[in-house]
């Protein structure tokens, strides 16, 4: 028998229905809708308004969806994997939280933080616990209330940011579709560019950080790009090269959504079209880990049997990465 490898068998995404507009948003602060589209791509993010909901609240509805899609029921899920930035409290694990919004009990979850390529990593290790032959179902749910961290005051991150998740589900394949290889990579001397910088155990919360605005994300955008324009576009290019592919042999890029010029200029390297590459950042911002399951979710359809693509990350640690993967059925 082939090699068991980690196929994704259905993806789903959930968006909150209120749309916080650029237009909007240069009432906040000093900005311009024209400045954020030419500088970033977006035109609008969605805002969880609810504030009595979450990011287990987000993710509970895109793994009910998911479920749903897939036919199965919570029994039958044995891994939840969540990655998140914006965790509903620092313990219990927002995966724990999720599984009991959605009825699944019993089984391993785990929250897993690597900022932006949150979702690039934990598609990595649910891929790996299948091949294992230790698990046949994974579900991993990116999901993130960024306007939680999110200061409405600062014009450099908040016109970034918006809220959403998205999830696959993995199973046992033997045809070689689905994962065949990530490369995820990390460097700290990144950590004070960006952060939120309170709220953990070497600043905990008080009044002093409240007063000092920490509990908010904080960026170097100019220095974090000159990062992520590179690492991202080093690392979906290093992939295609390590497994001899070519720009016509990939069909889709799926990108993490920060900034328009960061996916162009990986596009470029990968000498992909712009028809064969993801980009919602115009709708939806940057949503953290729910970026890439989000453009899986909305290109569905355009999906075929052994279809390559490749995913890449850059995020906050630093973290970035790519993952090629071969998409395992058509389109239902
Ligand atoms: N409106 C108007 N002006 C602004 C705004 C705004 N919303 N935000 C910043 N500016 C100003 C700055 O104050 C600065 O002004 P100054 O030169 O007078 O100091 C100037 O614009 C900087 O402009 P640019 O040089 O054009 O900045 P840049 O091209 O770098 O764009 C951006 C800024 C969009 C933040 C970009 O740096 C970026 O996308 N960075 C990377 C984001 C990223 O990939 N993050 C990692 C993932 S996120 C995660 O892990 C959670």
């Amino acid at each position: 028998m082939k090699k068991t490898t980690a196929a994704i068998t259905a993806v789903n995404g959930w968006v909150p229905e209120f749309r916080l507009t650029n237009v909007e948003l240069e009432k906040m602060v000093d900005t311009t809708d024209e400045w954020i589209q030419t500088r970033t791509g977006i035109v609008e993010r969605r805002i969880l308004q609810d504030k009595t909901k979450a990011s287990s609240d987000m993710g509970a509805e895109a793994v009910k969806g998911l479920l749903k899609k897939a036919n199965i029921g919570p029994e039958e899920v044995d891994m939840l994997i969540c990655t998140t930035v914006t965790p509903d409290m620092l313990f219990p694990a927002t995966a724990n939280i999720i599984c009991e919004k959605v009825g699944i009990r019993n089984i391993a979850s785990f929250d897993l933080n690597a900022a932006c390529s949150g979702f690039l990593y934990a598609l990595t290790v649910g891929a790996r616990m299948i091949e294992s032959g230790a698990y046949k179902k994974v579900v991993v749910v990116g999901s993130d209330k960024m306007s939680s961290i999110v200061n409405y005051t600062d014009r450099t991150t908040c016109v970034l940011f918006g809220d959403a998740a998205g999830a696959i589900l993995l199973e046992p394949n033997h045809e070689g579709l689905g994962l065949q290889d990530a490369l995820l990579k990390s460097d700290g001397t990144g950590k004070d560019l960006l952060r939120q910088k309170a709220g953990g155990s070497l600043n905990p919360a008080t009044v002093e950080t409240v007063m000092a605005q920490e509990h908010y994300i904080t960026q170097e955008g100019p220095k974090v790009f000159k990062f992520a324009v590179t690492k991202m576009a080093d690392a979906a290019e290093e992939i295609m090269l390590k497994h001899g592919l070519k720009g016509d042999d990939i069909a889709w890029l799926v990108p993490h959504q920060a900034n328009k010029r960061i996916i162009d200029a990986t596009a470029q390297r990968m000498n992909l079209p712009e028809d064969r590459v993801m980009v919602n950042i115009q709708k939806y911002g940057n949503t953290t880990g729910a970026t890439i399951p989000l453009c899986l979710w909305e290109w569905e359809d355009k999906l075929h049997k052994g279809d390559n693509l490749i995913f890449a990350a850059f995020g906050g640690g630093f973290t970035w990465g790519s993952a090629l993967v071969k998409w395992a059925y058509d389109p239902k």
